[in-house]
């Protein structure tokens, strides 16, 4: 079937090397892409090819590059190499870059995800000069079927000067009618409400509009999307599921929440998938989900009837099961919607639907700060992403990680965080293997003792009990949420001086 119907845009189909060649030295470039989903296939690795050659003549040739998410090796990893990134925004988790960010080389600005669009719109990341964005299929008048993400794609194909794109026969042609895409935002003092009161409730449009006159050219391809692998649900994962299941039990039997839940968000990571196993071997029925990205899991829970609905801005799948929900993708029409990460992030729909929000932690301190990004306080992982979103906004919060990292050497409960996500403020529920620490409506001290006794591993119970009794005997005047400085940030000096880092 021909994926390119409008007769002005399919005259400009071309070559990808072709169509690399309207990207310059110094160009910011808004790519499509999240999650290892929806990035473009082509034109990266033909752009990259010519910032080689360019560095091979000794000329300089980087871009500044932002995109919804994560993308791919087509991407981050073929510019990566090439040094050919000199700036990078909101998301990264390919890991040579990764590496020359940590290495000091390209500099990463890690953004909450509902925030880029509109910091692109306020002007705060300065002119848009392409975007590359991959899609479904072309329609009459430039209409555009989105694929497997929606993320920015509807900001960068706005504000871009040139427009680039990949249209993608591995994506189902029937992804039409998969997506809503809003047009409503205005700038303030111009906003409106955006009255999303249930998560598959359409606000926008299904397709993705752009200016034909902007179009520079078109490319054809047929690649897959990411395969990500996640691992196997182990004992401790299993373990903080049960915990975090047996709380929401709690809260639907003291009346707090409905029997079936609120709607559900799922952070990125294995523990967050694993939450998601046990969720379907629970008696919850009739689930919800108002998230970022669709993984394996939460996808099994909508086979197997667990759950209604899912509304995201993208998947993130195996290859196995992308593989699967595209023969399949029929049967899901009408329980799933993929918006823009501005509205599937959005705070005030978030606080308004009383999202339930889980995301996964590097380490929380025994105040009850969490560090989702930097390890030590100085290399970066991933980013905070939409944790920040979800959690600051969230009916309920939970962080889960488990109580020890690097085969047991490190605690997750430690002293003072060297880096913070969430804070103390924001940041409800801890969960580790070994149990669970509600925070709610507790001051410090009190949620010191329940972290430590609840969450942290019995290796380190101790030597976190004795800091915080000689923090408290020691600030006679200042108990409030009493620390020894040097002691606490020393806990990280000494695990890395002892190799445990
Ligand atoms: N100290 C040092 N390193 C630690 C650590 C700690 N306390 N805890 C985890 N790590 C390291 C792990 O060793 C691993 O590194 P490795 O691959 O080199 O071994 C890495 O961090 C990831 O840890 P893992 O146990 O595999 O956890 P995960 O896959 O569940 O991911 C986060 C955990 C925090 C990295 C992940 O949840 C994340 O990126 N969160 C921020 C973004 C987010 O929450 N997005 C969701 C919004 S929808």
């Amino acid at each position: 079937m021909n994926r390119i119907t409008d007769s002005a845009l399919a005259g400009k189909v071309t070559t990808a090397d072709r169509a690399a060649e309207h990207i310059h030295p110094g160009d910011t470039v808004g790519m499509s892409g999240f999650t290892g989903a929806g990035h473009p296939k082509a034109v990266p690795a033909a752009l990259a090819a010519r910032i080689k050659a360019a560095h091979d003549r000794g000329e300089d040739f980087r871009i500044d590059l932002l995109t919804g998410a994560s993308t791919g090796e087509e991407v981050d990893g073929e510019l990566a190499r090439v040094d050919g990134i000199a700036k990078r925004a909101p998301f990264v988790a390919d890991p040579t870059l990764r590496k020359q960010i940590n290495a000091g080389e390209v500099e990463y600005t890690d953004i909450h995800l509902s925030h880029l669009a509109q910091q692109v719109w306020f002007g705060f990341h300065g002119n848009m000069d392409v975007a590359v964005i991959e899609v479904a299929a072309i329609l009459p008048n430039g209409l555009l079927v989105p694929g497997s993400s929606v993320g920015n794609n509807k900001t960068w194909l706005d504000q871009a000067d040139r427009v680039i794109l990949e249209v993608n026969e591995w994506h189902p042609r029937e992804y039409e009618g998969f997506h809503d895409v809003y047009y409503g935002t205005k700038l303030p003092p111009h906003r409106r409400p955006i009255e999303i009161l249930d998560p598959l409730q359409r606000i926008g449009d299904p397709y993705l509009r752009v200016d034909p006159d902007k179009v520079v050219a078109v490319v054809r391809t047929n690649a897959p999307d990411r395969d990500n692998s996640f691992a196997e649900v182990d004992d401790a994962s299993r373990a903080m599921a049960d915990h975090l299941l047996d709380f929401l039990r709690h809260e639907v039997s003291a009346g707090r929440m409905p029997k079936n839940l609120l709607p559900l968000q799922s952070g990125v990571g294995n523990v967050a998938n694993a939450v998601l196993a046990g969720l379907a071997e629970s008696e919850f029925e009739h689930l919800t989900s108002y998230t970022e990205v669709i993984q394996d899991n939460l996808l099994a829970l909508l086979d197997t009837g667990k759950l209604d609905s899912i509304s995201a801005t993208s998947f993130s799948l195996t290859r196995e099961t992308a593989e699967r929900f595209n023969r399949d993708i029929e049967s899901y029409k009408g329980r799933i919607l993929l918006r823009t990460q501005e509205m599937s992030n959005h705070p005030e729909i978030v606080r308004r639907l009383g999202v339930i929000a889980i995301n996964g932690m590097v380490e929380a301190d025994i105040y009850g700060h969490v560090n989702s990004t930097e390890v030590n306080g100085s290399t970066m992982i991933n980013g905070i992403g939409g944790s920040g979103d979800f959690a600051r906004n969230a009916f309920l919060n939970f962080f889960v990680s488990p109580s020890t990292a690097k085969s047991g050497a490190l605690s997750a409960i430690v002293p003072m965080v060297p880096h913070v996500d969430h804070t103390e403020h924001d940041v409800q529920v801890i969960v580790t293997e070994q149990g669970i620490a509600d925070l709610r409506g507790t001051a410090p001290n009190e949620r010191a003792r329940r972290i430590i006794d609840n969450c942290a591993h019995p290796d380190f119970r101790d030597r976190l009990r004795d800091y915080h009794d000689r923090a408290h005997a020691q600030n006679p005047t200042a108990r409030h949420a009493p620390h020894l400085l040097d002691e606490a940030l020393s806990w990280h000096q000494r695990a890395a001086a002892e190799g445990r880092m």
